[in-house]
Protein backbone atom coordinates (compact mmCIF):
# COMPACT_ATOMS: atom_id res chain seq x y z
CA UNK A 1 0.00 0.00 0.00
CA UNK A 2 2.62 2.81 0.91
CA UNK A 3 4.54 1.13 -1.70
CA UNK A 4 1.73 1.97 -4.08
CA UNK A 5 1.46 5.61 -2.76
CA UNK A 6 5.72 5.65 -3.33
CA UNK A 7 5.18 4.39 -6.63
CA UNK A 8 2.65 7.01 -7.40
CA UNK A 9 4.75 9.71 -6.27
CA UNK A 10 8.27 8.63 -8.31
CA UNK A 11 5.80 8.38 -11.63
CA UNK A 12 4.43 11.60 -11.27
CA UNK A 13 7.50 13.16 -10.70
CA UNK A 14 8.91 11.10 -13.86
CA UNK A 15 6.17 12.68 -15.61
CA UNK A 16 6.03 16.37 -14.57
CA UNK A 17 9.28 16.69 -13.38
CA UNK A 18 8.01 17.81 -9.94
CA UNK A 19 4.90 18.28 -7.68
CA UNK A 20 4.65 21.73 -6.55
CA UNK A 21 1.72 20.72 -3.80
CA UNK A 22 0.83 17.05 -2.45
CA UNK A 23 -2.67 18.16 -0.92
CA UNK A 24 -3.56 19.32 -5.01
CA UNK A 25 -1.57 16.35 -6.19
CA UNK A 26 -3.15 13.47 -3.94
CA UNK A 27 -6.51 14.72 -2.77
CA UNK A 28 -7.46 11.70 -1.10
CA UNK A 29 -4.52 10.92 1.00
CA UNK A 30 -4.16 12.22 4.31
CA UNK A 31 -1.12 14.32 4.76
CA UNK A 32 0.83 11.96 7.46
CA UNK A 33 0.47 8.89 4.84
CA UNK A 34 2.09 11.19 2.22
CA UNK A 35 4.90 12.32 4.67
CA UNK A 36 5.67 8.51 5.76
CA UNK A 37 6.02 8.14 1.93
CA UNK A 38 8.13 10.97 1.29
CA UNK A 39 10.80 10.23 4.35
CA UNK A 40 10.93 7.22 3.24
CA UNK A 41 11.86 8.17 -0.34
CA UNK A 42 14.39 11.23 1.01
CA UNK A 43 16.02 8.69 2.63
CA UNK A 44 16.71 6.63 -0.34
CA UNK A 45 17.61 10.30 -1.89
CA UNK A 46 14.81 9.66 -4.58
CA UNK A 47 13.32 13.14 -3.52
CA UNK A 48 13.73 16.21 -1.89
CA UNK A 49 10.47 17.54 -0.31
CA UNK A 50 9.79 20.81 1.34
CA UNK A 51 6.53 21.31 3.91
CA UNK A 52 3.88 23.81 3.02
CA UNK A 53 1.92 24.47 6.28
CA UNK A 54 -1.60 26.41 5.59
CA UNK A 55 -3.78 27.39 7.97
CA UNK A 56 -7.83 26.40 8.06
CA UNK A 57 -10.05 27.98 10.41
CA UNK A 58 -12.95 26.03 11.47
CA UNK A 59 -16.28 27.08 12.96
CA UNK A 60 -16.01 26.52 17.49
CA UNK A 61 -18.91 25.63 18.97
CA UNK A 62 -20.11 28.85 20.79
CA UNK A 63 -19.49 30.77 16.87
CA UNK A 64 -21.90 28.00 15.71
CA UNK A 65 -24.26 28.89 17.56
CA UNK A 66 -24.11 32.63 16.74
CA UNK A 67 -24.57 31.77 12.89
CA UNK A 68 -27.40 29.63 13.60
CA UNK A 69 -29.07 32.54 15.92
CA UNK A 70 -27.78 35.74 15.28
CA UNK A 71 -24.10 37.11 17.34
CA UNK A 72 -24.77 38.50 20.78
CA UNK A 73 -24.77 41.62 19.89
CA UNK A 74 -27.46 41.64 17.47
CA UNK A 75 -30.00 39.34 19.39
CA UNK A 76 -29.24 41.91 21.93
CA UNK A 77 -30.25 44.67 19.51
CA UNK A 78 -33.13 42.66 18.62
CA UNK A 79 -34.26 43.03 22.07
CA UNK A 80 -34.75 46.84 22.28
CA UNK A 81 -37.38 48.26 20.91
CA UNK A 82 -37.21 51.47 19.08
CA UNK A 83 -37.76 54.51 20.52
CA UNK A 84 -36.24 56.95 23.32
CA UNK A 85 -37.70 53.89 26.02
CA UNK A 86 -35.56 51.12 25.50
CA UNK A 87 -34.70 48.58 27.65
CA UNK A 88 -33.47 48.05 31.36
CA UNK A 89 -30.14 46.47 31.95
CA UNK A 90 -31.68 44.38 34.55
CA UNK A 91 -34.33 43.08 32.06
CA UNK A 92 -31.60 42.27 29.53
CA UNK A 93 -29.39 39.93 32.00
CA UNK A 94 -32.51 38.08 32.94
CA UNK A 95 -33.48 37.03 29.34
CA UNK A 96 -30.17 36.70 28.19
CA UNK A 97 -27.56 35.64 31.10
CA UNK A 98 -23.95 35.77 30.63
CA UNK A 99 -24.27 36.38 26.62
CA UNK A 100 -26.07 40.21 27.89
CA UNK A 101 -22.59 41.92 28.64
CA UNK A 102 -20.87 40.31 26.28
CA UNK A 103 -23.28 41.61 23.15
CA UNK A 104 -23.79 45.07 25.09
CA UNK A 105 -20.49 45.13 25.12
CA UNK A 106 -19.80 44.81 21.04
CA UNK A 107 -23.18 46.74 20.47
CA UNK A 108 -21.92 50.09 22.20
CA UNK A 109 -18.25 49.20 20.12
CA UNK A 110 -20.76 49.21 16.83
CA UNK A 111 -22.58 52.21 17.95
CA UNK A 112 -25.51 50.53 17.60
CA UNK A 113 -26.61 51.02 21.08
CA UNK A 114 -26.07 53.20 24.59
CA UNK A 115 -26.62 53.44 27.80
CA UNK A 116 -29.59 55.69 28.73
CA UNK A 117 -29.85 55.74 32.69
CA UNK A 118 -30.36 52.51 34.14
CA UNK A 119 -32.22 51.45 30.26
CA UNK A 120 -30.62 50.58 26.53
CA UNK A 121 -31.62 52.34 23.98
CA UNK A 122 -30.90 51.94 20.23
CA UNK A 123 -28.47 54.36 18.25
CA UNK A 124 -29.78 52.93 14.95
CA UNK A 125 -32.54 51.17 13.17
CA UNK A 126 -31.38 48.79 11.02
CA UNK A 127 -27.94 46.72 11.65
CA UNK A 128 -25.93 44.10 9.44
CA UNK A 129 -24.88 41.24 11.64
CA UNK A 130 -21.22 41.69 10.63
CA UNK A 131 -20.21 38.57 12.96
CA UNK A 132 -22.93 36.54 11.29
CA UNK A 133 -21.41 37.33 7.62
CA UNK A 134 -17.94 37.03 8.64
CA UNK A 135 -18.57 33.67 10.20
CA UNK A 136 -20.15 31.90 7.45
CA UNK A 137 -16.71 33.37 4.98
CA UNK A 138 -14.73 31.15 7.41
CA UNK A 139 -17.24 28.38 7.51
CA UNK A 140 -17.70 28.62 3.54
CA UNK A 141 -13.90 29.11 3.01
CA UNK A 142 -11.64 28.01 5.79
CA UNK A 143 -10.29 31.27 6.24
CA UNK A 144 -10.92 35.38 5.89
CA UNK A 145 -9.21 37.75 3.81
CA UNK A 146 -8.78 40.22 6.64
CA UNK A 147 -6.06 39.16 9.11
CA UNK A 148 -7.44 41.58 11.59
CA UNK A 149 -11.31 39.92 11.50
CA UNK A 150 -9.61 36.51 12.23
CA UNK A 151 -7.92 37.69 14.84
CA UNK A 152 -10.49 39.60 16.62
CA UNK A 153 -13.02 35.69 16.56
CA UNK A 154 -10.28 34.03 17.24
CA UNK A 155 -9.78 36.16 20.74
CA UNK A 156 -13.60 35.80 21.01
CA UNK A 157 -13.20 32.04 20.76
CA UNK A 158 -16.09 31.44 17.84
CA UNK A 159 -12.67 30.26 15.45
CA UNK A 160 -10.42 27.65 15.69
CA UNK A 161 -6.81 27.15 13.39
CA UNK A 162 -6.01 23.60 12.28
CA UNK A 163 -2.91 23.62 10.16
CA UNK A 164 -2.38 21.60 7.31
CA UNK A 165 0.20 20.31 5.49
CA UNK A 166 1.32 19.98 2.50
CA UNK A 167 4.72 19.21 0.26
CA UNK A 168 6.33 20.20 -2.41
CA UNK A 169 8.72 17.54 -3.76
CA UNK A 170 11.46 17.70 -6.76
CA UNK A 171 13.83 15.02 -7.88
CA UNK A 172 16.59 13.60 -5.75
CA UNK A 173 20.31 12.56 -6.74
CA UNK A 174 19.33 8.63 -6.97
CA UNK A 175 15.79 9.07 -8.15
CA UNK A 176 14.29 6.80 -10.56
CA UNK A 177 11.01 4.97 -11.11
CA UNK A 178 11.98 1.60 -9.76
CA UNK A 179 11.86 0.95 -5.64
CA UNK A 180 15.25 -0.55 -4.52
CA UNK A 181 15.43 -2.21 -1.13
CA UNK A 182 18.63 -0.86 0.49
CA UNK A 183 20.90 -3.19 2.64
CA UNK A 184 20.54 -2.24 6.44
CA UNK A 185 23.22 -4.35 7.45
CA UNK A 186 27.02 -5.39 6.27
CA UNK A 187 26.26 -9.43 6.81
CA UNK A 188 29.14 -12.34 7.07
CA UNK A 189 27.06 -13.49 4.27
CA UNK A 190 27.81 -10.69 2.25
CA UNK A 191 31.19 -10.57 3.13
CA UNK A 192 31.60 -14.73 1.73
CA UNK A 193 31.12 -13.48 -1.69
CA UNK A 194 31.13 -10.25 -3.67
CA UNK A 195 28.08 -9.21 -2.87
CA UNK A 196 29.27 -6.48 -0.40
CA UNK A 197 30.85 -4.89 -3.59
CA UNK A 198 28.20 -4.11 -5.37
CA UNK A 199 25.12 -4.09 -1.96
CA UNK A 200 23.46 -0.27 -1.88
CA UNK A 201 23.28 0.72 2.05
CA UNK A 202 20.74 2.67 3.84
CA UNK A 203 21.91 5.86 4.82
CA UNK A 204 22.65 6.05 8.58
CA UNK A 205 20.11 7.98 10.78
CA UNK A 206 21.49 9.81 12.98
CA UNK A 207 18.74 11.78 13.73
CA UNK A 208 16.98 8.18 15.58
CA UNK A 209 16.90 8.78 19.07
CA UNK A 210 18.79 5.99 21.03
CA UNK A 211 17.72 3.77 23.49
CA UNK A 212 18.27 4.60 27.29
CA UNK A 213 21.00 2.69 28.53
CA UNK A 214 20.44 0.24 31.20
CA UNK A 215 22.46 0.07 34.29
CA UNK A 216 22.42 0.09 37.83
CA UNK A 217 21.53 2.94 39.42
CA UNK A 218 22.31 4.11 43.08
CA UNK A 219 19.90 4.15 45.79
CA UNK A 220 18.70 7.00 47.38
CA UNK A 221 19.78 6.17 50.67
CA UNK A 222 23.37 5.39 49.35
CA UNK A 223 23.20 9.10 47.34
CA UNK A 224 22.23 10.54 50.75
CA UNK A 225 24.82 8.31 52.64
CA UNK A 226 27.46 9.48 49.91
CA UNK A 227 26.72 13.22 51.07
CA UNK A 228 27.41 12.38 54.69
CA UNK A 229 30.56 10.81 53.91
CA UNK A 230 31.86 14.02 52.15
CA UNK A 231 30.87 16.19 54.68
CA UNK A 232 32.20 14.19 57.08
CA UNK A 233 35.76 13.86 54.84
CA UNK A 234 35.13 17.50 54.68
CA UNK A 235 35.14 18.10 58.13
CA UNK A 236 38.29 16.17 58.75
CA UNK A 237 36.71 12.39 60.08
CA UNK A 238 38.17 9.25 59.36
CA UNK A 239 35.39 6.17 58.83
CA UNK A 240 35.00 3.58 60.99
CA UNK A 241 34.54 -0.43 60.04
CA UNK A 242 31.52 -1.11 60.35
CA UNK A 243 31.38 -4.61 58.38
CA UNK A 244 29.80 -6.82 61.24
CA UNK A 245 26.56 -6.43 62.15
CA UNK A 246 26.76 -9.27 64.71
CA UNK A 247 28.37 -8.39 68.33
CA UNK A 248 28.75 -9.12 71.94
CA UNK A 249 26.46 -7.37 74.07
CA UNK A 250 29.81 -6.68 75.91
CA UNK A 251 30.09 -4.10 72.72
CA UNK A 252 27.23 -3.10 72.23
CA UNK A 253 25.92 -2.46 75.70
CA UNK A 254 28.14 -2.78 78.63
CA UNK A 255 31.12 -1.19 77.29
CA UNK A 256 28.82 1.59 77.27
CA UNK A 257 27.80 1.84 80.40
CA UNK A 258 24.47 0.57 79.70
CA UNK A 259 23.32 -1.53 82.92
CA UNK A 260 22.39 -4.82 82.08
CA UNK A 261 18.68 -4.42 83.31
CA UNK A 262 18.28 -1.94 80.81
CA UNK A 263 15.01 -2.29 79.06
CA UNK A 264 16.74 -1.99 75.38
CA UNK A 265 18.12 -5.40 76.17
CA UNK A 266 15.24 -6.71 76.41
CA UNK A 267 14.05 -9.55 73.48
CA UNK A 268 11.35 -6.74 72.38
CA UNK A 269 13.97 -4.35 71.42
CA UNK A 270 16.79 -6.46 70.93
CA UNK A 271 17.80 -9.30 68.25
CA UNK A 272 19.51 -12.22 70.24
CA UNK A 273 21.54 -14.67 68.11
CA UNK A 274 20.37 -18.55 68.82
CA UNK A 275 23.04 -19.91 66.94
CA UNK A 276 25.97 -19.15 68.10
CA UNK A 277 24.31 -17.63 70.76
CA UNK A 278 27.49 -16.37 72.72
CA UNK A 279 30.65 -14.93 71.88
CA UNK A 280 33.43 -17.20 72.99
CA UNK A 281 35.29 -14.75 75.18
CA UNK A 282 35.44 -10.77 76.53
CA UNK A 283 37.99 -8.69 75.71
CA UNK A 284 40.90 -8.54 78.29
CA UNK A 285 39.34 -5.36 80.07
CA UNK A 286 36.21 -7.01 80.74
CA UNK A 287 36.85 -7.13 84.86
CA UNK A 288 37.38 -3.36 84.47
CA UNK A 289 33.84 -2.51 83.12
CA UNK A 290 32.08 -5.23 85.49
CA UNK A 291 33.78 -2.92 88.43
CA UNK A 292 32.55 0.05 87.41
CA UNK A 293 28.92 -1.62 86.30
CA UNK A 294 28.43 -3.16 90.01
CA UNK A 295 30.57 -0.56 92.12
CA UNK A 296 31.17 2.64 90.36
CA UNK A 297 34.93 4.36 90.03
CA UNK A 298 35.89 7.32 88.41
CA UNK A 299 33.33 9.61 90.70
CA UNK A 300 30.79 7.36 90.13
CA UNK A 301 28.78 4.98 92.51
CA UNK A 302 28.00 2.34 89.36
CA UNK A 303 24.85 0.34 89.14
CA UNK A 304 25.38 -1.33 92.28
CA UNK A 305 23.06 -4.66 90.76
CA UNK A 306 25.30 -8.07 89.97
CA UNK A 307 26.67 -7.73 86.33
CA UNK A 308 26.86 -11.28 84.64
CA UNK A 309 29.40 -12.13 81.99
CA UNK A 310 27.02 -14.93 80.53
CA UNK A 311 24.58 -11.85 79.54
CA UNK A 312 27.31 -9.55 78.64
CA UNK A 313 28.73 -12.55 76.11
CA UNK A 314 25.04 -12.39 74.45
CA UNK A 315 25.62 -12.21 70.93
CA UNK A 316 22.97 -9.52 69.09
CA UNK A 317 22.51 -7.74 65.81
CA UNK A 318 24.00 -4.09 66.68
CA UNK A 319 21.31 -2.10 68.08
CA UNK A 320 23.46 0.99 67.24
CA UNK A 321 26.68 1.45 65.34
CA UNK A 322 27.78 2.91 68.78
CA UNK A 323 28.96 -0.23 69.41
CA UNK A 324 31.45 -0.10 66.77
CA UNK A 325 32.39 3.74 68.40
CA UNK A 326 33.31 1.77 71.43
CA UNK A 327 35.87 -0.59 69.89
CA UNK A 328 37.25 2.37 68.22
CA UNK A 329 37.69 4.59 71.68
CA UNK A 330 39.14 1.44 73.14
CA UNK A 331 41.66 1.12 70.56
CA UNK A 332 42.28 4.74 70.91
CA UNK A 333 43.01 4.44 74.12
CA UNK A 334 45.44 1.70 73.62
CA UNK A 335 47.49 4.11 71.67
CA UNK A 336 49.43 6.90 72.40
CA UNK A 337 47.26 9.76 73.14
CA UNK A 338 45.83 11.82 69.78
CA UNK A 339 42.70 13.99 69.32
CA UNK A 340 40.25 11.70 66.71
CA UNK A 341 37.19 12.50 64.80
CA UNK A 342 35.54 9.36 63.43
CA UNK A 343 32.39 8.29 61.79
CA UNK A 344 30.57 5.76 60.28
CA UNK A 345 26.97 4.84 58.06
CA UNK A 346 25.73 1.46 58.39
CA UNK A 347 23.32 -0.84 59.08
CA UNK A 348 21.65 -1.55 62.58
CA UNK A 349 18.83 -3.27 63.73
CA UNK A 350 15.94 -2.91 66.45
CA UNK A 351 13.02 -5.42 67.20
CA UNK A 352 10.26 -3.15 66.50
CA UNK A 353 7.33 -3.48 64.77
CA UNK A 354 6.94 -2.23 61.22
CA UNK A 355 4.87 1.05 60.52
CA UNK A 356 4.97 4.04 57.80
CA UNK A 357 8.19 5.71 60.31
CA UNK A 358 10.10 2.00 61.54
CA UNK A 359 11.46 -0.80 59.92
CA UNK A 360 13.54 -3.63 61.86
CA UNK A 361 16.82 -2.38 60.28
CA UNK A 362 17.78 1.14 59.17
CA UNK A 363 20.60 2.89 58.88
CA UNK A 364 22.12 5.43 60.91
CA UNK A 365 24.94 7.92 60.75
CA UNK A 366 27.42 8.44 63.55
CA UNK A 367 30.18 10.82 64.82
CA UNK A 368 32.71 10.71 67.75
CA UNK A 369 35.12 13.58 68.82
CA UNK A 370 37.67 12.56 71.06
CA UNK A 371 39.93 15.58 71.96
CA UNK A 372 41.26 16.88 75.68
CA UNK A 373 38.48 19.66 76.68
CA UNK A 374 36.16 18.67 73.98
CA UNK A 375 32.87 20.18 75.62
CA UNK A 376 29.19 20.09 75.06
CA UNK A 377 29.39 23.73 73.74
CA UNK A 378 32.39 22.45 71.13
CA UNK A 379 29.80 19.41 70.09
CA UNK A 380 26.99 22.04 69.86
CA UNK A 381 29.08 24.72 67.53
CA UNK A 382 30.29 21.09 65.26
CA UNK A 383 26.50 19.86 65.07
CA UNK A 384 25.77 23.06 63.95
CA UNK A 385 28.18 23.68 60.93
CA UNK A 386 27.68 19.77 60.18
CA UNK A 387 23.83 20.28 59.47
CA UNK A 388 24.47 23.52 57.77
CA UNK A 389 26.51 21.45 55.46
CA UNK A 390 23.39 19.57 54.92
CA UNK A 391 21.41 22.55 54.74
CA UNK A 392 19.63 22.52 57.72
CA UNK A 393 20.33 26.07 59.31
CA UNK A 394 17.94 25.95 62.50
CA UNK A 395 18.56 23.29 64.89
CA UNK A 396 17.21 23.06 68.51
CA UNK A 397 18.42 20.38 71.65
CA UNK A 398 16.30 19.15 73.89
CA UNK A 399 18.09 17.26 77.13
CA UNK A 400 17.67 13.97 76.83
CA UNK A 401 18.65 10.58 78.63
CA UNK A 402 21.37 7.82 77.45
CA UNK A 403 22.99 5.51 79.46
CA UNK A 404 26.08 6.10 78.11
CA UNK A 405 26.56 10.07 77.60
CA UNK A 406 26.09 12.67 80.18
CA UNK A 407 24.73 15.12 79.64
CA UNK A 408 22.80 14.35 76.35
CA UNK A 409 20.64 16.07 73.63
CA UNK A 410 18.21 15.36 71.03
CA UNK A 411 18.54 17.08 68.02
CA UNK A 412 15.77 18.76 66.37
CA UNK A 413 15.39 21.04 63.13
CA UNK A 414 12.44 22.83 61.58
CA UNK A 415 11.05 21.26 58.96
CA UNK A 416 9.02 23.72 57.09
CA UNK A 417 6.73 21.28 54.93
CA UNK A 418 5.49 19.63 57.77
CA UNK A 419 5.47 22.88 59.83
CA UNK A 420 6.91 21.41 62.90
CA UNK A 421 10.14 20.83 64.39
CA UNK A 422 11.14 16.92 63.83
CA UNK A 423 13.67 14.74 65.83
CA UNK A 424 16.83 14.69 63.44
CA UNK A 425 19.03 12.45 65.86
CA UNK A 426 20.67 12.31 69.66
CA UNK A 427 23.59 13.21 70.88
CA UNK A 428 25.92 13.67 74.07
CA UNK A 429 29.04 13.39 76.34
CA UNK A 430 30.18 9.95 76.70
CA UNK A 431 30.36 9.10 80.63
CA UNK A 432 33.73 8.92 82.18
CA UNK A 433 32.14 5.27 83.63
CA UNK A 434 32.63 4.53 79.95
CA UNK A 435 35.61 6.07 78.55
CA UNK A 436 37.58 5.70 82.04
CA UNK A 437 36.88 1.24 81.52
CA UNK A 438 38.02 1.55 78.17
CA UNK A 439 41.40 3.21 79.16
CA UNK A 440 40.71 6.44 77.83
CA UNK A 441 43.33 9.38 79.80
CA UNK A 442 41.25 11.62 82.03
CA UNK A 443 41.24 14.64 80.59
CA UNK A 444 40.45 12.91 77.07
CA UNK A 445 36.37 13.91 76.65
CA UNK A 446 34.82 12.41 73.69
CA UNK A 447 31.25 13.61 72.18
CA UNK A 448 29.02 11.49 69.91
CA UNK A 449 26.15 11.65 67.78
CA UNK A 450 24.29 9.82 66.36
CA UNK A 451 21.33 10.05 63.69
CA UNK A 452 19.24 7.77 60.78
CA UNK A 453 19.77 8.02 57.11
CA UNK A 454 16.58 6.72 56.84
CA UNK A 455 14.81 10.47 57.93
CA UNK A 456 16.31 12.89 55.53
CA UNK A 457 16.38 10.49 52.59
CA UNK A 458 12.52 10.17 53.08
CA UNK A 459 12.24 14.46 53.36
CA UNK A 460 14.59 15.18 50.42
CA UNK A 461 12.71 12.37 48.65
CA UNK A 462 9.41 13.52 49.54
CA UNK A 463 8.52 9.64 50.59
CA UNK A 464 5.57 9.75 53.54
CA UNK A 465 5.92 6.21 54.30
CA UNK A 466 9.10 4.33 55.08
CA UNK A 467 8.34 1.01 53.19
CA UNK A 468 8.58 2.87 49.88
CA UNK A 469 12.04 3.57 50.50
CA UNK A 470 13.18 -0.01 51.80
CA UNK A 471 11.75 -3.29 50.78
CA UNK A 472 9.50 -4.72 48.57
CA UNK A 473 7.10 -1.93 47.53
CA UNK A 474 9.92 0.36 46.40
CA UNK A 475 8.86 1.97 42.94
CA UNK A 476 12.60 1.05 40.86
CA UNK A 477 11.29 3.62 38.67
CA UNK A 478 11.80 6.54 41.49
CA UNK A 479 14.91 5.03 42.26
CA UNK A 480 16.24 5.47 38.52
CA UNK A 481 14.65 8.79 37.51
CA UNK A 482 14.55 11.03 40.99
CA UNK A 483 17.71 13.03 40.71
CA UNK A 484 15.70 14.79 43.72
CA UNK A 485 17.06 11.70 46.09
CA UNK A 486 19.85 14.30 46.98
CA UNK A 487 20.29 16.68 49.94
CA UNK A 488 18.79 19.70 48.57
CA UNK A 489 21.15 22.78 50.08
CA UNK A 490 17.86 25.16 49.73
CA UNK A 491 15.28 23.57 51.82
CA UNK A 492 17.78 24.86 54.43
CA UNK A 493 17.16 28.56 53.93
CA UNK A 494 13.41 27.69 54.33
CA UNK A 495 14.58 26.04 57.53
CA UNK A 496 16.54 29.36 58.20
CA UNK A 497 13.64 31.71 57.97
CA UNK A 498 10.74 29.57 60.12
CA UNK A 499 9.25 30.20 63.03
CA UNK A 500 11.02 29.13 66.10
CA UNK A 501 8.18 29.14 68.62
N1 LIG B 1 23.52 5.45 69.88
C1 LIG B 1 22.60 6.54 69.86
C2 LIG B 1 21.29 6.07 69.20
O1 LIG B 1 21.14 4.93 68.96
C3 LIG B 1 23.14 7.72 69.15
C4 LIG B 1 24.26 8.34 69.94
C5 LIG B 1 25.56 8.10 69.56
C6 LIG B 1 24.00 9.13 71.02
C7 LIG B 1 26.60 8.65 70.26
C8 LIG B 1 25.02 9.71 71.72
C9 LIG B 1 26.31 9.48 71.35
O2 LIG B 1 20.43 6.86 68.93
Amino acid sequence: MSDDLKLTILKTLAAKGSIEDTANAFKNVPSDVVLGALKSLESHEMVTYKTLTTEVWSVDPEGQDQLDNGSYEARIFYAIPAGEQGVSIDELKTRFGAIANLGQGKGFKNKWIKKSGDNIVRLVNTIVDQTKVDLETVLATGTHENKETIKDLKRRNLIKSNKSYSYAVAKGTSFSTELKKLETDLTDDMLKGDAWKTAEFKQFNFEALGLNPRGGHLHPLMKVREEFRQIFFEMGFEEMPTNSFVESSFWNFDALFVPQQHAARDLQDTFYLEDPAAATELPEFWETVRDVHEKGGYGSIGYRAPWSEEEAKKLVLRTHTTAVSSQILRKLALEPYRAAKYFSIDRVYRNESVDATHLAEFNQVEGIIADKGMSLGRLIAFLDVFFKKMGITTIRFKPTYNPYTEPSMEIFSWHSGLNKWVELGNSGMFRPEMLRSLGLDEGVQVAGFGLSLERPTMIRCGIKDIRHLVGHKVDRNMIETDPACRLDKKTGKEVATADTK
